[in-house]
């Protein structure tokens, strides 16, 4: 699988997930992420949100996901994430039923409770997928649907930019990144059990130049994916 660090054209300091988003939160700029996965959740045709009693969003962050679930009918919704800086946001939004810190590759969530999972931007984060697609998977009711957007392999390679921040005292700090082509989302989702439902890409379009300017060059671009996946019954 390809290592970010033959595409790093930034070389900042890198910090792990905790540190990174423990820092992060006080500007975490919501609308950069929301054009990332907001308009492929609108665009998914195979995910009837609103008869999903039960959700669990893995990587919840500050709860943006959460947020647009209720909005679309979702009526119980669970969020786990390993930054309790990020779970202080989210809990402020008062859209979960329950918020617990911990890793989405073993969250202590109970087995097959949840007609959906959902995973946004997570995935660059996490050195292996397996654990992950294993995890929701046991969280799944059979039928239950696994909806996972992420930051597109090709624009973290073409450029060279790994997810960051800049701190308290202006530097630029990348947060641990790594690299997952589609093939092993596929690979790593099909050996869990998983069957693909519907697949999606955004790319870098007017919307986006207009929020990130100096994006020209990617214009056209694959800029995000989304997957939902099934767990079939018996
Ligand atoms: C870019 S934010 C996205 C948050 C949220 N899903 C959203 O779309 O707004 C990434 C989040 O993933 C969380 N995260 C990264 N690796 C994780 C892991 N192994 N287990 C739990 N949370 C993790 C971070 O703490 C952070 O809150």
């Amino acid at each position: 699988m390809p290592d970010f660090a033959n595409f790093d054209t930034r070389g900042y300091r890198t910090v792990d997930v905790h540190s990174g988003y423990a820092d992060w939160v006080s500007t975490y700029l919501a609308t950069v992420a929301e054009l990332m996965d907001i308009p492929l959740l609108e665009a998914l045709r195979s995910v009837p949100w609103a008869s999903l009693s039960s959700a669990a969003d893995l990587g919840c962050g500050t709860g943006r996901t959460g947020a647009w679930l209720r909005g679309r009918g979702v009526a119980a919704i669970d969020g786990i994430d390993l930054t309790p800086e990020m779970l202080a946001v989210a809990r402020e939004r008062g859209v979960y039923r329950r918020l617990v810190e911990g890793d989405v590759a073993a969250t202590s969530l109970e087995d097959g409770a949840y007609d959906l999972l959902t995973v946004c931007l997570v995935d660059e984060h996490l050195p292996e997928l397996s654990p992950l697609y294993r995890e929701a998977w046991r969280l799944a009711k059979a039928n239950g649907l696994l909806v996972l957007v992420g930051f597109h392999p090709h624009i973290i390679m073409a450029s060279g930019m790994p997810t960051h921040f800049r701190n308290a005292s202006g530097e630029q700090v990348a947060i641990e990144t790594h690299v997952h082509l589609l093939s092993e989302h596929v690979t790593a989702a099909l050996d869990a059990g998983w069957t693909l439902v519907e697949m999606r890409e955004r790319l870098v379009d007017d919307d986006w130049l207009a929020v990130k300017p100096s994006w020209e060059r990617f214009r056209g671009h694959p800029l995000s994916f989304a997957f939902v996946w099934r767990k079939p019954s018996g």
